[in-house]
């Protein structure tokens, strides 16, 4: 039975290392030469490009992965995602994912756009 626990302990270290192996600290570093485009709380300043404010994790790498590989293309993105590695883009992702939509500070910096986002709230907030 000792055995069965130790495997029990094995499979949740597992799960919890996986959910944790992402470093949003790691990540807000990082994004430090996105924000000029993605904003400082992931709120685009651009008006091209997209909000990442709590994009989904999975999608922000997938999105990541496909500009560095060149499944998607774009003239910006290509170049920025090419000096990404892969542990870079899970930081990111994660960073980005953990920011709130409406574009309030994550991490404590001084937002720049209205906490109450005026930009194109058309979905229901749930906090
Ligand atoms: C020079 C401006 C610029 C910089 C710097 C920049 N981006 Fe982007 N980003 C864009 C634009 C414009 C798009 C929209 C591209 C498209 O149409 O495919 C985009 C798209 C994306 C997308 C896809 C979002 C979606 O909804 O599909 C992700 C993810 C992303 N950027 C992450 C990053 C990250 C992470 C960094 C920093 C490492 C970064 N970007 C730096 C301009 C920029």
């Amino acid at each position: 039975m000792n055995a069965t626990l130790v495997t029990a302990a094995g499979v949740w270290l597992l799960l919890v290392g996986s959910a944790l192996a992402a470093d949003p600290a790691a990540g807000k570093a990082k994004a430090a030469q996105c924000a000029a485009c993605h904003g400082a709380n992931g709120i685009a300043v651009l008006p091209d490009a997209p909000h990442l404010a709590g994009q989904n994790e999975i999608y922000l790498v997938k999105a990541l992965k496909d500009y560095r590989s060149g499944a998607r293309k774009h003239e910006q993105m290509s170049v920025m995602a090419k000096g990404l590695s892969d542990k870079d883009i899970d930081n990111l992702a994660a960073w980005y994912n953990r920011m709130p939509p409406g574009g309030g500070a994550a991490g404590g910096g001084g937002g720049t756009a209205g906490s109450d986002g005026g930009a194109s709230g058309s979905t229901s907030k749930k906090k």
